[in-house]
């Protein structure tokens, strides 16, 4: 028997440069992504009086703009786009067709599954455990522990963008304080 590597296995030397140059290009991938929210956080967009906040994202990745946006979300329209801390966020269309001034979590505060919306029951109902939360996402039924979390929706004056902004008062559904914060 013989110590040298047979001589199909030699050319895995080059397969080993290209998987480790793939796995680099993965890891950088989302590092350079990742540096967006700081940025965000350090340099607060519309310096001198805008709201700040951070810019809700389509499902494109590109900025909403409320005017756009209600052109083709009509009243009780719940979509999901990007959130703070890039959690999977919805934006909700009042009755008066106006975007309502919180937007909610769709993380399931039981095992962290993505909550669809049930447009015919008006509720949004977790497929994995069955919790159930009402139209503002507050729980009304378990597995779930908590109602999902909220976010202030709000806009932004110089330029009509979509912006998300921490919710650290009162939950209105619940009157408590906020467990997410
Ligand atoms: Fe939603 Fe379990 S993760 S009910």
């Amino acid at each position: 028997m013989g110590t040298s590597i047979p001589a199909d296995r030699v050319p895995d030397m080059e397969k080993r440069k290209l998987m480790n140059l793939l796995l680099l290009g993965a890891i950088s991938l989302p590092s350079a992504g990742m540096l967006v929210p700081y940025t965000y956080f350090f340099v607060p967009p519309g310096s001198g009086g805008g709201s700040g906040g951070t810019p809700a994202k389509d499902a494109l990745g590109n900025d909403i703009y409320a005017t756009e946006w209600l052109k083709t979300h009509g009243p009780g329209d719940r979509t999901l786009t990007q959130g703070l801390k890039g959690d999977p966020t919805y934006l909700v269309v009042e009755n008066d067709k106006t975007l309502a001034p919180y937007g909610i979590n769709a993380v399931c505060t039981h095992l962290g599954c993505v909550v669809p919306w049930n447009a015919a029951e008006k509720k949004f109902i977790c497929p994995c455990h069955g919790s159930q939360y009402n139209n503002q996402g507050r729980v009304v039924r378990g597995p779930a522990p908590l109602s999902l979390a909220l976010a202030h929706v709000d806009i932004d004056v110089d330029n009509g963008r979509v912006v998300f902004i921490p919710w650290v008062e009162t939950d209105f559904r619940t009157g408590e304080a906020p467990w997410w914060s």
